[in-house]
């Protein structure tokens, strides 16, 4: 690895004599001029932390109408970091009127060295108000960022789902996510299911994600859960080969999710009751009995929609992947507490499927419909159980595995969703990173009778 002052150095001496050729050469002097080649910009130049906040994220917490969580980076010199936030007013002199909280702070060195993450919620919140707030440590500040509070009640809201960024998320990610807000500027949080990077622990590739989303992710909550590309490889010890996939170590400091679910998955399985949804994150990657169990006494305390997030998908929609064990394990339970909607990544294609009941055998075939399934007229369905979602909003694709129970498919297609909630109904549409519709369909609920499922992007 190149270290930061050498690579500085070699970035100053490049810059110098690209002057100096500029400068001296003869016009026609081709072959001197292009003889020096362009060199990459060392990541570790790039990414280097200052005193000056960067990867500032909002992450939603477990009481979304009064609380909100923040966390940002800086290099080590700063010592004590801090919040500011005020009631957003449409002047300049809501600054008057502004709070303080301090935040909390650990190291974390990384592949290209060390950086301080701060952290810090923000408690007794108004519900359904806008807020200002910035980071810093009193002399270097963000810009103050606006976010809104939950409403206590169930009313409207939208929020994004993406499936895996992973791959080139500077180049190919950005285009997608900016135009998911410009799509949703309003939504109330974006959703990612897993894999927003390719190598857990590459600070530079965490550095793509917050270029992509830039400053969407200070002004737009995230709940995200872990996909296998979050969990890191680590060595027993250095004398053996035995290997164990532990979660990366940019994760806990990189957001500030909730810790309500079991204790060694803090901030990667949780739940979220946001306006009449209770979202449900899962980490597919480990303790998968652990949250099944977990899972029944949440779906059991639950009102209103259920929607469960979790990286690997329970029906696969590529080629040569399935996930039985973790379909057997965890689908009857979303059957047993009608699990409305599940939104899952990892197989890089798309699929939305039917409403689905456990048992299911779509690599074998069968239409995995429920008994009570129904067909009325070309686009109205009446069935029993859960909408499964596979997406994927990176450029790294896989070949789909077409199967009767998708209603809707593609591959070689960077997606991202927009659902919207309105008491009993429920709106979903996917659209390519160019902001065209792809998929829709409208979920009903309705009391003491199963789901409706109407397609509203035709047959
Ligand atoms: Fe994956």
């Amino acid at each position: 690895m190149i270290s930061i002052q050498r690579s500085g150095v070699t970035k100053i001496a490049a810059l110098v004599g690209l002057m100096v050729s500029a400068r001296c050469l003869p016009a026609h002097d081709h072959d001197a001029h292009t003889a020096t080649a362009p060199v990459a910009v060392d990541p570790a130049v790039l990414e280097k932390p200052t005193a000056m906040p960067d990867r500032i994220c909002l992450s939603l917490t477990a009481e979304p109408a009064t609380s909100i969580a923040i966390s940002w980076r800086t290099d080590a010199s700063v010592l004590k970091p801090v919040v500011e936030f005020a009631l957003a007013a449409d002047g300049p002199r809501f600054v008057e009127d502004k709070q303080t909280v301090a935040g909390t702070s650990q190291s974390l060195t990384t592949d290209l060295g060390t950086a301080k993450y701060h952290e810090a919620t923000l408690v007794g919140l108004a519900a359904k108000t806008k807020y200002l707030y910035r980071v810093g440590d009193g002399v270097n500040w963000s810009e103050w960022s606006e976010f809104t509070t939950a409403a206590t009640t169930a009313e409207p809201f939208s929020f994004v789902y993406f499936g895996d960024a992973q791959n080139d998320i500077k180049s190919h990610w950005s285009r997608v996510v900016r135009n998911a807000f410009r799509d949703a500027p309003r939504a109330a949080f974006f959703l990612h299911a897993g894999d927003l990077i390719n190598r857990a622990e590459s600070d530079a590739e965490w550095g793509q994600w917050f270029y992509a989303g830039g400053f969407i992710h200070r002004t737009l909550p995230a709940i995200a859960i872990p996909g296998n590309h979050e969990m890191a490889r680590r060595v027993v010890d250095p004398n053996s080969d035995e290997t164990f996939r532990e979660l990366s170590h940019h994760w806990r400091p990189t957001f500030a999710l909730p810790t309500n679910g079991p204790e060694s998955l803090h901030e990667t399985c949780f739940f979220i009751d946001y306006q009449g949804v209770r979202i449900v994150g899962l980490n597919s990657n480990e303790q998968q009995e652990l949250q099944a169990t977990w899972l029944e006494d949440v779906l059991a305390d639950a009102k209103g929609w259920k929607i469960v997030t979790h990286h690997h998908p329970l029906h696969s929609a590529s080629k040569g992947r399935d996930n039985p064990e973790l379909r057997d394990l965890w689908q009857p339970i979303y059957d047993k507490h009608g699990v409305d909607l599940v939104l899952q990544g990892h197989d890089h294609t798309y699929a939305r499927s039917d409403l689905m009941r456990y048992p299911s055998k779509p690599n074998n075939g069968r239409v995995p419909v429920g008994e009570s399934n129904v067909t009325e007229g070309a686009n109205l369905r009446v069935a029993g159980g859960t909408v499964y979602v596979v997406s994927v909003s990176g450029p790294k694709m896989y070949d789909l595995d077409p199967k009767p129970y998708m209603r809707s498919a593609a591959e070689n297609t960077p997606l991202y969703q927009v659902l919207t909630v309105e008491g009993d109904r429920l709106r979903y549409k996917a659209c390519t990173a160019t902001g065209r519709l792809y998929d829709s369909f409208e979920l009903r609920r309705r009391d003491g009778q199963a789901n409706l499922l109407i397609e509203t992007n035709g047959p």
